[in-house]
């Protein structure tokens, strides 16, 4: 797969994309992330990109001169979806990210200030994604999150004992509790089956488990399992 983020800030982008599994996942050639700087495709001789909305009101627009041309000017392969991370897009969920997995590129238009132009989003943009209902101050953040969540999804970046499998949401249900050693600390022992070695009594404690962790804490997800039924 490849990312590709569009921004005014590519540097933020080095806090996702130079550690920990998106940097093994890259060096592995499982992804490519790429940063594109909006700001190198503006035609504004003082290299402006935003400018006061028409009609009035607080704050600046993206315009749409440099973010067209900087698509322009994006490599895609494949099967290929254009996002823009806003407020107003579809909340992201264990269900949207699954589904974007099965992208080969996705390019991520990043907005700062007021957003961007609407004819940018009315002729290129397929879908609008939300990370939930606060505004943020740029897309950078949300995309991401956004980023992180789908290549967690893709076959080999995470190293099989870190299987996104039965992980939280995976089977509409948050994940049971984890332990490790040592089996005491002040006092606090862990559950007993799981030392016990047996692996069928220890996949029914988590089992159970899940489901209670749920019940107590996201109920509306039980309700959805059994609608679903
Ligand atoms: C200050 S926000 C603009 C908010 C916009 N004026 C509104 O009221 O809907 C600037 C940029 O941050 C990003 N952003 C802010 N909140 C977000 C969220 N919850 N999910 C995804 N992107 C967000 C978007 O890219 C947006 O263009």
């Amino acid at each position: 797969m490849r990312i590709n983020f569009l921004t005014l800030f590519p540097e933020m982008f080095d806090a996702l994309v130079g550690h920990s599994i998106a940097k093994r996942a890259e060096d592995a050639g499982l992804i490519t992330f790429m940063t594109y700087n909006i700001r190198d495709y503006t035609l504004d001789k003082h290299k402006r990109v935003d400018d006061y909305p028409f009609g009035g009101g607080a704050g600046m627009v993206m315009a749409p001169q440099p973010i067209f041309d900087c698509f322009k000017a994006v490599e895609s392969a494949g099967k290929t979806v254009n996002v823009y991370m806003s407020p107003k897009g579809r909340r992201l969920d264990h269900e949207t990210v699954l589904a974007f997995s099965g992208y080969d590129t996705i390019n991520i238009l990043c907005g700062h200030y007021e957003g961007v132009d609407q004819r940018v989003i009315d002729e290129l943009i397929d879908e609008e994604i939300s990370i939930g209902d606060y505004v943020l101050t740029g897309g950078e953040l949300p995309a991401m999150v956004f980023a992180d969540a789908v290549m967690r999804h893709l076959p080999g970046v995470l190293g099989n004992d870190e299987s996104a499998a039965d992980e939280s949401f995976s089977e509409n249900l948050l994940e049971y509790p984890h332990y490790t050693r040592p089996a005491e600390f002040r006092g606090l022992t862990v559950p007993e089956v799981l030392l016990s070695g047996n692996h069928q009594q220890i996949e029914a404690w988590r089992k159970a488990q899940a489901l209670e962790t749920t019940r107590k804490k996201r109920p509306d997800m039980l309700k959805t399992n059994f609608k679903n039924e």
